[in-house]
């Protein structure tokens, strides 16, 4: 049996945070996680170059039950507060856009960052090391694992969401969160590209590549303008990504494929001007050649010479290409997603210090809890947040 005040179950972003604040309080943390290297999701993130903040990072930004829960972490350890440790650590990086940073080298420079503060702190982290049970007794928690039984005042979860089981994702947060009778909210797969209808699918044959800067609504009136990226598997591309969080089964997503273009009136523009040019050459000029050549295969757009084009002709183009409406059969799921919409419920944990409120000495931060961050290192900025918060505490 290995006595520490703290164990953490989770080697990723906020369990690192969270092991090295307490750390420097004095306090004796294990940090255990079944992976084989600590902050894997870190190192395959934002393309390997870790999108590892957002510097407009705010509550709004996150899609949780009770929206203002991660004010508090979020206003006590900020975008600029982590930006300020990696420059302490000599990081190169980079504006990329909207706000986000990424390192110029690549996400191991993240994961080193955190690793030397584990080590300044005296954080002892033991890898390939699974959680199998955790047990509340007189002195606080029992954790057996494949090798291993700790003892300790506060056990922290920090293990995630479901999303890339291949990396250890697993639902051990939400079992131990039940076990202690903790409501978690249904989990769903977010930031996560869209499949096809099959008519859809054969529409799109053929666009694998093409990326067209866009604005992207829901149902519930959300919008993100940002590209869309047609994939051989279906729609993907930053845009997409952002509205999975927010589309729900049997929804439609609307698509403006113009944002910037008032189309009705460039088009009456070309008709008066290039009356004997085709309207497929012409839209070819503001979208990409083999899109409009689908449309016209598909008959969605008819291929007309300019003064061949009716008022009504030019009606039905400006809605067509402003609202352009897509019925996805599915997502794509954990295996792709980025991140898992849903978990422990925060009405259940302190928004101060992410203990429970039902379990003394049981926290819950990262990934596991039901906040989930908009696509541009805002699930980084909580990890961070609500790691430090937690730390602080424990
Ligand atoms: P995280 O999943 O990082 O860590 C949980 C740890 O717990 C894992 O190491 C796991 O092995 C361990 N664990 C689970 N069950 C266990 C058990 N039973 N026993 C022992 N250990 C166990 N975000 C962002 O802000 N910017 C970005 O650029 C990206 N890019 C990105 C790309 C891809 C491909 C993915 C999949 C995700 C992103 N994200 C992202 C999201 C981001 O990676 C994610 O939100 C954070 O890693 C969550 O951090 P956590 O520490 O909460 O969990």
């Amino acid at each position: 049996m290995i006595f520490s005040d703290v164990v953490i179950i989770g080697a990723g972003a906020a369990g690192l945070m969270a092991a090295a604040t307490a750390g420097y309080r004095g306090r004796t943390v294990t940090v255990v996680d079944m992976g084989k290297k600590p902050g894997r999701k870190i190192l395959i993130s934002g393309g390997g170059r870790c999108n590892f903040t957002n510097e407009n990072a705010k509550a709004e930004n996150y899609l949780c039950h009770n929206p203002h829960f991660a004010k508090s972490a979020l206003s006590r350890y900020s975008a600029q507060d982590f930006i300020d440790l990696v420059d302490r650590h000599g990081l190169n990086y980079h504006h990329k856009t909207l706000g986000q940073l990424f390192c110029d080298h690549g996400a191991q420079d993240i994961v080193d960052i955190l690793l030397t503060e584990c080590e300044w702190a005296g954080v002892n982290i033991a890898l390939r090391s699974e959680v199998l049970s955790v047990n509340k007794n007189a002195t606080g928690y029992e954790v057996i694992t494949s090798n291993e039984r700790y003892q300790c005042e506060s056990l922290v979860v920090a293990s995630g969401g479901l999303t890339m089981p291949k990396l250890g994702a697993s639902p051990i947060g939400y079992k131990i969160a039940e076990q202690f009778g903790l409501n978690v909210l249904p989990t769903m797969a977010a930031l996560v590209p869209f499949t096809l209808h099959e008519h859809d699918k054969q529409r799109f044959d053929g666009l694998s590549g093409i990326s067209i800067a866009t604005e992207v609504s829901s149902e519930d009136g959300t919008r993100f303008k940002e590209n869309i990226l047609f994939t051989h598997r279906g729609l993907s591309g930053p845009a997409i990504l952002q509205i999975s969080s927010f589309w729900r089964s049997g929804q439609a997503v609307t698509i403006n494929l113009l944002p910037e273009t008032p189309i009705t009136e460039l088009i009456r523009q070309w008709r008066e001007l290039h009356g004997q040019k085709s309207l497929k050459n012409m839209l070819s000029t503001v979208l990409p050649k083999r899109f409009i050549d689908s449309l016209i295969k598909h008959k969605h757009i008819s291929d007309k010479t300019l003064n061949q084009i009716s008022n009504d002709d030019v009606s039905y183009l400006g809605q067509y290409l402003h609202q352009w409406q897509i019925k996805p059969n599915g997502t794509e799921g954990y295996r792709t997603a980025e991140v898992t919409l849903g978990g422990v419920d925060t009405d259940e944990l302190s928004s101060k210090t992410f203990e429970a409120k039902k379990a003394q000495g049981l926290y819950f931060i990262g990934e596991v809890i039901d906040v989930t961050g908009w696509l541009g290192g805002y699930n980084f900025q909580f990890a961070w947040s609500s790691g430090v918060a937690c730390g602080q505490a424990v």
